[in-house]
Protein backbone atom coordinates (compact mmCIF):
# COMPACT_ATOMS: atom_id res chain seq x y z
CA UNK A 1 0.00 0.00 0.00
CA UNK A 2 1.46 3.46 -0.80
CA UNK A 3 3.06 4.64 2.01
CA UNK A 4 0.98 8.41 2.54
CA UNK A 5 -1.85 6.18 2.45
CA UNK A 6 -0.91 3.91 4.98
CA UNK A 7 0.08 6.68 7.11
CA UNK A 8 -3.13 8.39 7.30
CA UNK A 9 -5.41 5.38 7.25
CA UNK A 10 -3.21 4.75 10.84
CA UNK A 11 -3.65 7.95 12.00
CA UNK A 12 -7.95 7.50 11.50
CA UNK A 13 -7.42 3.96 13.87
CA UNK A 14 -5.82 6.45 16.24
CA UNK A 15 -9.12 8.69 15.89
CA UNK A 16 -11.56 6.13 16.14
CA UNK A 17 -10.19 5.04 19.28
CA UNK A 18 -9.94 8.14 20.63
CA UNK A 19 -13.50 8.23 19.92
CA UNK A 20 -13.80 4.91 22.02
CA UNK A 21 -12.13 6.58 25.11
CA UNK A 22 -14.64 10.23 24.57
CA UNK A 23 -17.77 8.42 24.65
CA UNK A 24 -16.50 5.66 27.40
CA UNK A 25 -15.37 8.87 29.57
CA UNK A 26 -18.67 10.53 28.87
CA UNK A 27 -20.75 7.26 30.06
CA UNK A 28 -18.19 6.76 33.23
CA UNK A 29 -19.68 10.68 33.93
CA UNK A 30 -23.11 10.13 33.34
CA UNK A 31 -22.76 6.91 35.38
CA UNK A 32 -21.51 9.16 38.47
CA UNK A 33 -24.87 11.48 37.85
CA UNK A 34 -27.02 8.01 37.82
CA UNK A 35 -27.78 8.34 34.66
CA UNK A 36 -27.83 5.14 33.83
CA UNK A 37 -29.54 5.23 30.42
CA UNK A 38 -27.03 7.88 28.74
CA UNK A 39 -24.25 5.76 30.06
CA UNK A 40 -25.42 2.62 28.62
CA UNK A 41 -25.66 4.62 25.42
CA UNK A 42 -22.71 5.68 25.04
CA UNK A 43 -20.76 2.25 26.23
CA UNK A 44 -22.47 0.87 22.88
CA UNK A 45 -21.25 4.33 20.89
CA UNK A 46 -17.45 3.43 22.44
CA UNK A 47 -18.06 0.03 21.60
CA UNK A 48 -18.64 0.94 17.92
CA UNK A 49 -15.86 3.70 17.87
CA UNK A 50 -13.63 0.74 18.90
CA UNK A 51 -15.11 -1.49 16.09
CA UNK A 52 -14.31 0.65 13.92
CA UNK A 53 -10.63 1.41 14.59
CA UNK A 54 -10.65 -2.61 14.69
CA UNK A 55 -11.89 -2.59 11.17
CA UNK A 56 -9.27 -0.19 9.79
CA UNK A 57 -6.67 -1.81 11.68
CA UNK A 58 -7.77 -5.29 9.81
CA UNK A 59 -7.86 -3.79 6.85
CA UNK A 60 -4.12 -2.69 7.30
CA UNK A 61 -3.31 -6.27 7.53
CA UNK A 62 -5.51 -7.34 4.99
CA UNK A 63 -3.66 -5.61 3.00
CA UNK A 64 0.47 -6.24 4.17
CA UNK A 65 1.06 -3.28 6.29
CA UNK A 66 1.64 -2.94 9.72
CA UNK A 67 -0.87 -0.89 11.81
CA UNK A 68 1.09 1.16 14.58
CA UNK A 69 -0.26 1.53 18.12
CA UNK A 70 -0.19 4.60 18.39
CA UNK A 71 -0.29 7.24 22.33
CA UNK A 72 -3.96 8.28 22.65
CA UNK A 73 -4.68 11.65 24.16
CA UNK A 74 -7.11 11.60 27.30
CA UNK A 75 -10.61 12.40 27.05
CA UNK A 76 -11.70 15.17 28.83
CA UNK A 77 -13.65 14.30 32.32
CA UNK A 78 -16.52 16.48 33.07
CA UNK A 79 -19.09 18.30 31.00
CA UNK A 80 -21.35 21.10 32.43
CA UNK A 81 -24.85 19.24 31.47
CA UNK A 82 -26.10 16.13 29.24
CA UNK A 83 -26.38 19.35 26.59
CA UNK A 84 -22.55 20.39 26.78
CA UNK A 85 -21.74 16.40 26.88
CA UNK A 86 -24.09 15.76 23.43
CA UNK A 87 -23.16 19.00 21.73
CA UNK A 88 -19.19 17.51 21.80
CA UNK A 89 -20.17 14.39 20.47
CA UNK A 90 -22.29 15.65 17.90
CA UNK A 91 -19.13 18.17 16.83
CA UNK A 92 -16.71 15.31 17.38
CA UNK A 93 -18.59 13.56 14.58
CA UNK A 94 -18.71 16.35 11.68
CA UNK A 95 -14.73 16.15 12.88
CA UNK A 96 -14.44 12.71 12.41
CA UNK A 97 -16.32 12.69 9.18
CA UNK A 98 -14.07 15.50 7.61
CA UNK A 99 -11.23 13.13 8.25
CA UNK A 100 -13.00 10.43 6.53
CA UNK A 101 -14.09 12.26 3.49
CA UNK A 102 -10.10 13.23 3.21
CA UNK A 103 -8.62 9.98 3.58
CA UNK A 104 -11.33 8.94 0.97
CA UNK A 105 -9.92 12.12 -1.10
CA UNK A 106 -6.36 10.96 -0.86
CA UNK A 107 -7.68 7.16 -1.57
CA UNK A 108 -8.98 8.37 -5.07
CA UNK A 109 -5.74 10.26 -5.87
CA UNK A 110 -3.82 7.36 -4.73
CA UNK A 111 -5.93 5.44 -7.27
CA UNK A 112 -6.15 2.84 -4.26
CA UNK A 113 -9.91 1.03 -5.44
CA UNK A 114 -9.77 -1.45 -2.83
CA UNK A 115 -8.81 1.68 -0.02
CA UNK A 116 -11.41 3.38 -1.53
CA UNK A 117 -14.26 0.81 -1.09
CA UNK A 118 -13.28 0.12 2.51
CA UNK A 119 -14.06 3.80 3.27
CA UNK A 120 -16.96 4.20 1.27
CA UNK A 121 -18.53 2.16 4.49
CA UNK A 122 -17.41 4.70 6.63
CA UNK A 123 -19.00 7.94 4.59
CA UNK A 124 -22.05 5.85 5.04
CA UNK A 125 -21.49 5.14 8.72
CA UNK A 126 -20.81 8.85 9.43
CA UNK A 127 -24.47 10.32 7.64
CA UNK A 128 -25.96 7.80 10.54
CA UNK A 129 -23.72 8.70 13.40
CA UNK A 130 -24.32 12.64 12.69
CA UNK A 131 -27.98 12.01 12.14
CA UNK A 132 -28.15 10.20 15.54
CA UNK A 133 -26.11 12.79 17.07
CA UNK A 134 -27.95 15.62 16.29
CA UNK A 135 -31.06 14.10 16.67
CA UNK A 136 -30.15 13.82 20.95
CA UNK A 137 -28.27 16.99 20.45
CA UNK A 138 -31.72 18.55 19.58
CA UNK A 139 -33.84 17.00 22.13
CA UNK A 140 -31.36 18.37 24.59
CA UNK A 141 -31.71 21.86 23.26
CA UNK A 142 -35.62 21.66 23.91
CA UNK A 143 -35.30 19.65 26.98
CA UNK A 144 -32.86 22.79 27.97
CA UNK A 145 -31.60 21.35 32.02
CA UNK A 146 -35.84 20.26 32.70
CA UNK A 147 -35.33 17.39 34.78
CA UNK A 148 -38.61 15.83 33.94
CA UNK A 149 -36.95 15.80 30.25
CA UNK A 150 -33.73 14.76 30.75
CA UNK A 151 -35.01 11.54 33.14
CA UNK A 152 -37.46 10.54 30.35
CA UNK A 153 -34.91 10.47 28.02
CA UNK A 154 -32.12 8.52 30.26
CA UNK A 155 -35.34 5.60 30.53
CA UNK A 156 -35.48 5.83 26.94
CA UNK A 157 -31.74 5.47 26.26
CA UNK A 158 -31.14 2.32 28.35
CA UNK A 159 -33.18 0.42 25.37
CA UNK A 160 -30.40 0.74 22.98
CA UNK A 161 -29.06 -2.56 21.67
FE1 LIG B 1 -16.25 6.12 14.14
FE2 LIG B 1 -18.39 7.93 15.24
O1 LIG B 1 -16.97 7.73 14.10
Amino acid sequence: MDKELALELNSQITKEIYSSNLYLAMSAYFAAKNFNGFAHWLRLQSQEELAHGLKIFDYMILRGSQPIVAQINEPPRTWDSALDAFEMVYSHEQLVTDSINNLLELAISKRDRATENMLRWFVDEQVEEEATASELLERLRLINDNPQGLFMMDRELKFRQ
